[in-house]
Protein backbone atom coordinates (compact mmCIF):
# COMPACT_ATOMS: atom_id res chain seq x y z
CA UNK A 1 0.00 0.00 0.00
CA UNK A 2 1.07 4.06 -0.85
CA UNK A 3 1.40 6.16 1.80
CA UNK A 4 -2.16 8.15 2.67
CA UNK A 5 -2.36 11.93 3.06
CA UNK A 6 -2.84 12.13 6.71
CA UNK A 7 -6.15 14.33 6.65
CA UNK A 8 -7.50 10.66 5.02
CA UNK A 9 -6.88 9.37 8.21
CA UNK A 10 -7.87 12.22 10.60
CA UNK A 11 -11.21 13.07 8.57
CA UNK A 12 -12.50 9.22 9.41
CA UNK A 13 -10.97 9.42 12.85
CA UNK A 14 -13.21 12.42 13.79
CA UNK A 15 -16.35 11.35 11.96
CA UNK A 16 -16.15 7.80 13.98
CA UNK A 17 -14.74 9.62 17.70
CA UNK A 18 -11.08 8.31 18.02
CA UNK A 19 -7.77 9.36 17.49
CA UNK A 20 -4.68 7.92 15.88
CA UNK A 21 -1.47 7.81 17.36
CA UNK A 22 1.31 10.21 15.80
CA UNK A 23 4.36 8.09 16.82
CA UNK A 24 7.50 9.23 16.64
CA UNK A 25 10.49 7.04 14.75
CA UNK A 26 13.86 7.69 16.00
CA UNK A 27 15.50 4.84 14.21
CA UNK A 28 14.68 1.05 12.52
CA UNK A 29 13.68 -0.03 15.80
CA UNK A 30 11.29 2.46 16.50
CA UNK A 31 9.95 2.07 12.87
CA UNK A 32 9.47 -1.57 12.85
CA UNK A 33 8.43 -2.01 16.73
CA UNK A 34 5.64 0.74 15.71
CA UNK A 35 4.07 -0.68 12.13
CA UNK A 36 3.81 -4.27 13.26
CA UNK A 37 2.28 -3.09 15.93
CA UNK A 38 -0.56 -1.08 14.20
CA UNK A 39 -0.57 -3.80 11.65
CA UNK A 40 -1.19 -6.87 14.24
CA UNK A 41 -3.55 -4.35 15.83
CA UNK A 42 -5.38 -3.30 12.14
CA UNK A 43 -4.83 0.01 13.22
CA UNK A 44 -4.58 2.86 10.73
CA UNK A 45 -1.41 5.09 11.58
CA UNK A 46 0.40 8.32 11.82
CA UNK A 47 4.36 7.93 11.25
CA UNK A 48 6.33 10.72 12.25
CA UNK A 49 9.64 11.95 11.80
CA UNK A 50 10.59 15.48 13.48
CA UNK A 51 13.54 17.76 11.86
CA UNK A 52 15.99 16.30 14.87
CA UNK A 53 15.05 12.32 13.45
CA UNK A 54 15.56 13.20 10.14
CA UNK A 55 19.12 14.70 10.32
CA UNK A 56 19.98 11.79 12.86
CA UNK A 57 18.65 9.43 10.06
CA UNK A 58 19.32 11.24 7.04
CA UNK A 59 16.43 12.13 4.73
CA UNK A 60 16.31 9.20 2.09
CA UNK A 61 16.93 6.70 5.12
CA UNK A 62 13.95 7.67 5.93
CA UNK A 63 12.19 8.08 2.95
CA UNK A 64 13.29 4.27 1.64
CA UNK A 65 12.90 2.62 5.46
CA UNK A 66 9.34 3.74 5.56
CA UNK A 67 8.62 2.89 1.92
CA UNK A 68 9.53 -0.35 2.56
CA UNK A 69 7.38 -0.72 6.01
CA UNK A 70 4.75 0.42 4.28
CA UNK A 71 4.96 -1.98 0.77
CA UNK A 72 4.60 -4.74 3.43
CA UNK A 73 1.47 -3.81 5.05
CA UNK A 74 -2.48 -3.29 4.17
CA UNK A 75 -3.10 -0.71 7.34
CA UNK A 76 -3.24 3.32 6.05
CA UNK A 77 -0.33 4.87 6.86
CA UNK A 78 1.16 8.66 6.38
CA UNK A 79 5.06 9.69 7.05
CA UNK A 80 4.49 13.48 8.67
CA UNK A 81 6.84 16.12 9.66
CA UNK A 82 6.98 16.64 13.46
CA UNK A 83 7.45 20.38 14.38
CA UNK A 84 8.54 21.61 11.29
CA UNK A 85 10.24 24.86 11.57
CA UNK A 86 12.45 25.30 8.65
CA UNK A 87 11.18 25.90 5.74
CA UNK A 88 13.54 24.52 3.47
CA UNK A 89 13.44 21.16 5.99
CA UNK A 90 9.52 21.30 4.87
CA UNK A 91 9.84 21.89 1.19
CA UNK A 92 12.43 18.98 0.65
CA UNK A 93 10.04 16.47 3.24
CA UNK A 94 7.22 17.63 0.56
CA UNK A 95 10.00 16.62 -2.68
CA UNK A 96 10.43 13.22 -0.98
CA UNK A 97 7.08 12.04 -0.27
CA UNK A 98 6.28 12.83 3.08
CA UNK A 99 2.27 12.62 2.80
CA UNK A 100 2.00 15.18 6.16
CA UNK A 101 4.27 17.93 7.40
CA UNK A 102 3.80 20.15 10.85
CA UNK A 103 5.00 23.42 10.69
CA UNK A 104 5.00 24.89 14.11
CA UNK A 105 4.59 28.91 14.13
CA UNK A 106 3.28 29.18 17.34
CA UNK A 107 6.82 30.85 18.59
CA UNK A 108 5.65 33.69 15.93
CA UNK A 109 2.55 35.91 16.81
CA UNK A 110 -0.72 35.36 15.76
CA UNK A 111 -0.81 37.15 12.36
CA UNK A 112 3.05 36.21 11.29
CA UNK A 113 2.19 32.47 12.13
CA UNK A 114 -1.18 33.13 10.34
CA UNK A 115 1.19 34.43 7.23
CA UNK A 116 3.50 31.61 7.21
CA UNK A 117 1.37 29.09 8.14
CA UNK A 118 -0.65 29.99 4.94
CA UNK A 119 2.36 30.00 2.49
CA UNK A 120 3.03 26.21 3.70
CA UNK A 121 -0.69 25.25 3.05
CA UNK A 122 -0.24 26.40 -0.35
CA UNK A 123 2.78 24.13 -1.69
CA UNK A 124 1.65 21.47 0.33
CA UNK A 125 -2.30 21.15 -1.00
CA UNK A 126 -0.63 21.63 -4.54
CA UNK A 127 0.64 18.32 -4.19
CA UNK A 128 -1.65 16.80 -1.81
CA UNK A 129 0.02 16.44 1.60
CA UNK A 130 -1.82 17.41 4.64
CA UNK A 131 -0.88 20.47 6.89
CA UNK A 132 -0.94 20.53 10.92
CA UNK A 133 -0.50 23.84 12.52
CA UNK A 134 0.11 24.56 16.34
CA UNK A 135 -1.67 27.80 18.22
CA UNK A 136 -1.00 28.32 21.67
CA UNK A 137 2.38 26.93 22.95
CA UNK A 138 2.89 23.22 24.19
CA UNK A 139 5.91 23.79 26.92
CA UNK A 140 8.21 21.18 27.61
CA UNK A 141 12.01 19.55 25.22
CA UNK A 142 11.39 17.82 21.87
CA UNK A 143 14.68 17.46 20.09
CA UNK A 144 15.87 21.18 19.60
CA UNK A 145 12.56 22.32 20.67
CA UNK A 146 12.41 23.47 24.03
CA UNK A 147 9.47 25.70 25.28
CA UNK A 148 10.32 26.89 29.05
CA UNK A 149 7.08 26.54 31.43
CA UNK A 150 6.79 30.40 31.79
CA UNK A 151 7.07 30.74 27.76
CA UNK A 152 4.04 28.17 27.61
CA UNK A 153 0.35 29.53 26.75
CA UNK A 154 -2.58 27.92 26.11
CA UNK A 155 -5.08 28.15 22.87
CA UNK A 156 -7.45 30.68 22.59
CA UNK A 157 -10.51 29.37 21.27
CA UNK A 158 -11.76 32.80 19.02
CA UNK A 159 -7.89 32.50 17.84
CA UNK A 160 -8.10 28.81 16.98
CA UNK A 161 -11.16 29.88 14.94
CA UNK A 162 -9.65 32.58 13.24
CA UNK A 163 -6.41 30.78 12.45
CA UNK A 164 -8.46 27.97 10.73
CA UNK A 165 -10.58 30.09 8.71
CA UNK A 166 -7.54 32.38 7.52
CA UNK A 167 -4.83 29.37 6.68
CA UNK A 168 -6.91 26.51 5.85
CA UNK A 169 -4.79 23.80 7.55
CA UNK A 170 -6.11 19.95 7.93
CA UNK A 171 -5.23 19.82 11.70
CA UNK A 172 -4.75 21.91 14.41
CA UNK A 173 -2.42 20.97 17.24
CA UNK A 174 -3.80 22.62 20.28
CA UNK A 175 -2.11 23.64 24.11
CA UNK A 176 -4.42 22.48 26.64
CA UNK A 177 -1.87 21.75 29.43
CA UNK A 178 0.65 19.02 28.20
CA UNK A 179 4.02 19.14 27.75
CA UNK A 180 6.65 17.03 25.58
CA UNK A 181 9.39 14.79 27.75
CA UNK A 182 9.12 13.76 31.08
CA UNK A 183 6.73 15.71 33.27
CA UNK A 184 8.01 18.00 36.38
CA UNK A 185 4.22 17.74 37.93
CA UNK A 186 1.02 16.17 37.15
CA UNK A 187 -0.25 17.52 34.20
CA UNK A 188 -3.63 19.43 34.59
CA UNK A 189 -5.38 19.26 31.15
CA UNK A 190 -7.87 22.02 30.55
CA UNK A 191 -10.84 20.36 29.20
CA UNK A 192 -13.46 22.91 29.56
CA UNK A 193 -10.91 24.66 26.52
CA UNK A 194 -10.90 21.52 24.29
CA UNK A 195 -14.56 21.62 24.61
CA UNK A 196 -14.91 25.57 23.40
CA UNK A 197 -12.16 24.71 20.72
CA UNK A 198 -14.14 21.65 19.43
CA UNK A 199 -17.54 23.41 19.04
CA UNK A 200 -16.02 26.27 17.25
CA UNK A 201 -13.62 23.99 14.92
CA UNK A 202 -15.38 20.86 14.05
CA UNK A 203 -12.68 18.98 12.74
CA UNK A 204 -9.23 17.30 13.66
CA UNK A 205 -7.38 18.63 16.93
CA UNK A 206 -4.27 17.02 17.88
CA UNK A 207 -2.60 16.57 21.30
CA UNK A 208 1.06 16.76 21.84
CA UNK A 209 2.99 15.45 24.49
CA UNK A 210 0.66 12.46 25.47
CA UNK A 211 3.40 10.34 26.67
CA UNK A 212 3.32 11.56 30.68
CA UNK A 213 -0.82 12.01 30.97
CA UNK A 214 -2.63 9.51 32.49
CA UNK A 215 -4.78 6.90 30.55
CA UNK A 216 -7.82 8.25 32.10
CA UNK A 217 -7.20 12.17 30.47
CA UNK A 218 -6.26 10.58 26.88
CA UNK A 219 -9.36 8.79 26.92
CA UNK A 220 -11.67 12.05 28.02
CA UNK A 221 -9.89 13.94 25.43
CA UNK A 222 -10.05 11.45 22.71
CA UNK A 223 -14.10 11.76 23.43
CA UNK A 224 -13.80 14.90 23.39
CA UNK A 225 -12.76 15.43 19.89
CA UNK A 226 -8.72 15.12 19.89
CA UNK A 227 -8.54 13.11 16.50
CA UNK A 228 -4.27 12.61 16.69
CA UNK A 229 -1.88 11.77 20.02
CA UNK A 230 1.23 12.22 19.43
CA UNK A 231 3.89 9.59 21.61
CA UNK A 232 7.62 9.99 21.39
CA UNK A 233 9.04 9.83 24.86
CA UNK A 234 7.26 6.85 26.15
CA UNK A 235 8.89 4.84 23.42
CA UNK A 236 12.40 5.96 23.82
CA UNK A 237 11.98 5.47 27.66
CA UNK A 238 10.90 1.67 26.79
CA UNK A 239 13.28 1.16 24.38
CA UNK A 240 16.11 2.23 26.67
CA UNK A 241 15.18 0.74 30.05
CA UNK A 242 14.93 -2.91 27.98
CA UNK A 243 18.89 -2.04 26.59
CA UNK A 244 19.92 -0.68 29.96
CA UNK A 245 18.28 -3.74 31.88
CA UNK A 246 20.21 -6.40 29.40
CA UNK A 247 23.43 -4.66 29.10
CA UNK A 248 23.49 -4.42 33.00
CA UNK A 249 22.41 -7.82 33.37
CA UNK A 250 24.92 -9.48 30.75
CA UNK A 251 28.07 -7.17 30.73
CA UNK A 252 29.76 -9.41 28.46
CA UNK A 253 26.94 -9.12 25.11
CA UNK A 254 28.19 -7.37 22.35
CA UNK A 255 26.16 -8.41 19.26
CA UNK A 256 23.42 -5.43 19.15
CA UNK A 257 20.70 -7.67 17.69
CA UNK A 258 20.65 -9.42 21.23
CA UNK A 259 19.33 -5.93 22.82
CA UNK A 260 18.29 -3.94 20.11
CA UNK A 261 15.89 -6.38 18.80
CA UNK A 262 14.14 -6.82 22.47
CA UNK A 263 14.52 -2.99 22.86
CA UNK A 264 12.00 -3.06 19.73
CA UNK A 265 9.60 -6.22 21.10
CA UNK A 266 9.06 -3.00 24.02
CA UNK A 267 8.32 -0.43 22.08
CA UNK A 268 5.90 -2.95 19.82
CA UNK A 269 4.10 -3.70 23.12
CA UNK A 270 3.71 -0.17 23.87
CA UNK A 271 2.60 0.89 20.65
CA UNK A 272 -0.19 -1.74 20.97
CA UNK A 273 -1.45 -0.45 24.98
CA UNK A 274 -1.79 3.03 23.58
CA UNK A 275 -3.98 2.27 20.64
CA UNK A 276 -6.03 0.12 22.74
CA UNK A 277 -5.84 3.58 24.32
CA UNK A 278 -6.96 5.92 21.31
CA UNK A 279 -9.54 3.57 20.19
CA UNK A 280 -7.97 3.36 16.69
CA UNK A 281 -7.97 -0.65 16.85
CA UNK A 282 -9.53 -2.31 13.80
CA UNK A 283 -9.92 0.84 12.14
CA UNK A 284 -7.96 0.62 9.29
P1 LIG B 1 6.22 13.15 24.04
O1 LIG B 1 7.65 13.02 23.65
O2 LIG B 1 6.06 13.92 25.28
O3 LIG B 1 5.51 11.86 23.98
O4 LIG B 1 5.54 14.08 22.91
C1 LIG B 1 5.62 13.71 21.58
C2 LIG B 1 5.16 14.80 20.71
O5 LIG B 1 4.29 15.58 21.06
C3 LIG B 1 5.78 14.93 19.39
O6 LIG B 1 5.34 16.06 18.73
Amino acid sequence: MDLVPMADILKKADKEYYAVGGFNINNMEFLQGIIWAAEEAKSPLILQASEGAIKYIGMDYVVNMVEAAVKETEIPVALHLDHGSNYDVIMDCIRNGFSSVMFDGSKYPLKQNIRLTKEIVKAAHSVGVTVEAELGQIGGAEDDLEVDEKDASFTEPDEAEEFVKKTGVDALAIAIGTAHGVYKGKPELDFKRLKEIKARLDFPLVLHGASGVPKKDVIRAVTMGINKVNVNTAFQQVFTAKIRELLDNEPELYDPRKYCGPGRDAIKAKVKEKIKVLGSENRA
